[in-house]
């Protein structure tokens, strides 16, 4: 049975570093006859100038139908003065989150120990490091109403937005960090500010009603500002964090760095069923873009992901993640993953050299 995959490549780095995932998506196909057909849509700015829509009526269509979405990056200064945010790139990316209520952010935070040299944190602190945040990504401040920009008596503008969460959005994310970390090493650590903001209090609540059905996870709470101190201090103390959607998404960036560079990390963005979108943790990088120094590895990496998570096929989400270790041995780096003693090569030397790898 053939299974619709849709390409988004977006702004940005996003058409370089999802053309090398295409390649890399057409090898695995032939080689363990997947069965995938790939199609691809617009989506971010690229979209708005196109269409006028950051998130096209075509696009969305495209992706509710596919099996499955691999997303490159999506924005860019051309398109971040728009005053009106519903036509900026981002609200793209996050239409597409909603509309397909993709709730469940999994960012998993590994060190490859090729790269324990390219952090910026000591080796001893990093090295080893396997942590996974699992974020909300449909609901809190990011979405919560009343929002806007209005002017009070007097002709003072305020901006405001509104940090909110139902005890059933809690809980399902809930159960998803409880059930990661069930098959992980059980450690979950829940993140809020329960010392502040009573949106958190219920989250604790209901993280701590969820432990019940989950004896044998071992859960701790932390604060966020603790929490990002603690992530570059001593990172290896975490297994799984749950977090809501704008503490993830800052915690997540720090993680990141702790891998040696962002351009490693992969996300997988799910539904209540699974069906997933997958995108690298990073942005489009416009300062960087069509100049070929991007990382396509986070993408690569995120393609293994949907692989694994949306369409059971782990033997080819196997072969990828251990071709991507074999360049790394070889010494290959994209310029924000370079060492002393390693060759610099360019997104698409860094693509062949994965293909090369699987074909190998
Ligand atoms: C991320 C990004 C997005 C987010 C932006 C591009 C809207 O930073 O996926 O982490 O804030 O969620
Ligand atoms: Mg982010």
């Amino acid at each position: 049975m053939s299974k619709n995959i849709l390409l988004l490549p977006g702004d940005g780095i996003g058409p370089e570093i999802v053309a090398e995932t295409r390649k890399v998506l057409e090898v695995v196909n032939e080689k363990y006859d997947l069965g995938l057909e790939l199609n691809e849509a617009l989506v971010g700015g690229s979209a708005i100038d196109a269409t006028g829509k950051p998130l096209p009526d075509e696009t969305l269509a495209a992706a509710k139908a596919a099996d499955a979405i691999l997303l490159g990056a999506v924005g860019g200064p051309k398109w971040d003065t728009n005053p009106d945010f519903q036509i900026r790139p981002e609200k793209g990316l996050l239409g597409l989150r909603t509309e397909l209520e993709l709730f469940g952010n999994l960012r998993p935070a590994i060190l490859y120990p090729q790269l324990a040299h390219a952090s910026t944190l000591k080796e001893e602190v990093v090295s080893g490091l396997d942590i996974l945040i699992v974020r909300e990504l449909t609901g809190g401040i990011y979405f919560g109403k009343p929002r806007g920009i209005r002017e009070k008596e007097g002709g003072v503008r305020e901006g405001y937005n509104t940090y909110v969460y139902d005890e059933n959005e809690i809980r399902r994310i809930g159960r998803v960090a409880f059930e990661a970390a069930r098959a992980r090493n059980k450690k979950l650590c829940s993140v809020d500010k329960a010392n502040v903001l009573e949106v958190t209090v219920l989250w604790r609540e209901i993280m701590e009603e969820l432990k019940t059905e989950y004896p044998d996870v071992e859960l701790s709470h932390m604060y966020v500002d603790n929490a990002a101190m603690q992530l570059v201090r001593a990172p290896k103390q975490f297994d799984v964090i749950v977090t809501g959607n704008m503490f993830g998404d800052i915690l997540s960036d720090a993680a990141a760095m702790l891998t040696g560079s962002i351009g490693m990390l992969p996300s997988a963005s799910l539904d209540k069923n699974g069906k997933g979108m997958y995108e690298p943790c990073h942005g489009s990088a416009p300062d960087i873009a069509g100049q070929g120094k991007a990382n396509p590895l986070a993408t690569i990496l995120s393609a293994a992901m949907m692989l694994r998570y949306s369409l059971d096929q782990g033997q080819a989400a196997d072969a990828i993640e251990a071709a991507v270790s074999k360049v790394l041995d070889q010494g290959l780096r994209t310029p924000d993953i370079l060492s002393e003693g390693m060759r610099q090569v360019s997104t698409a030397e860094m693509g062949d050299a994965v293909v090369a790898a699987l074909n190998s």
